[in-house]
């Protein structure tokens, strides 16, 4: 059975929506209000994020950039398949090495991919310190002694100051439903 008959009985096409951003800016927040508004459009789901990501397959990577790049490595991998099953994939990780986001951009079939950039700055997510983290001095923590490198050319940039996270994940439901029926 090949791609064209998976999406056949799906009927939808695959697509990776790939969710990039610092620690707190929001990321999973939207991934997780786009998979409801899909769900609830009909279509086939699938989100890739720590907690089934870093918890399971990946527990034994770390922080530095060698287990960042092995981190982002395997979860591409792993979209690209769940993709050529015919899902609608979102990953939500910092993914913070352009290169390697290139690299989960190649993986990908036919240009099945979505690059959201959720641009939230270091201040604001310093300030929302959803987790508690930012002020425990974590060594290697993106945005403090780890860099990111903010992507060049994302499909979807958001801004999550002055727009809440429904409306961020609406523009990126209407950028999804418009390829997957393009
Ligand atoms: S990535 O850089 O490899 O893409 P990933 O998205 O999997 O990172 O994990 C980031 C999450 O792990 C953060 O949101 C935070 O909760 C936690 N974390 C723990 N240590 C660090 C660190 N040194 N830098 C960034 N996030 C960290």
């Amino acid at each position: 059975v090949d791609y064209e008959n998976r999406c056949r009985v799906l009927e939808q096409k695959g697509l990776v929506v790939w969710f990039t951003g610092l620690s707190g800016s929001g990321k999973s927040t939207i991934a997780v209000e786009v998979e409801k508004m899909l769900n609830e459009a009909g279509m086939a789901t699938y989100l890739l994020d720590g907690d089934n990501i870093r918890h399971g397959i990946n527990q034994d990577l770390g922080f530095t950039k060698e287990d960042r790049d092995e981190n982002i490595r395997r979860i591409s991998e792993i979209a690209a398949l769940f993709q050529d099953a015919g899902m609608i994939t979102l990953v939500s990780f910092i993914s913070p090495f352009k290169e390697m986001r290139e690299f989960a951009r190649s993986k990908v079939r036919d240009n099945a991919f979505i690059e959201v950039y959720v641009s939230t700055d270091l201040k604001t997510c310093m300030e929302r310190d959803v987790k508690g983290l930012y002020h425990k001095n974590i060594k290697n923590f993106t945005g403090i002694d780890s860099s990111y490198e903010v992507p060049e050319h994302p499909e979807i940039i958001l801004d999550t100051k002055n727009t809440t996270p429904q409306e961020c994940a609406k523009v990126v439901l209407k950028a999804i439903l418009d390829r997957i029926r393009g």
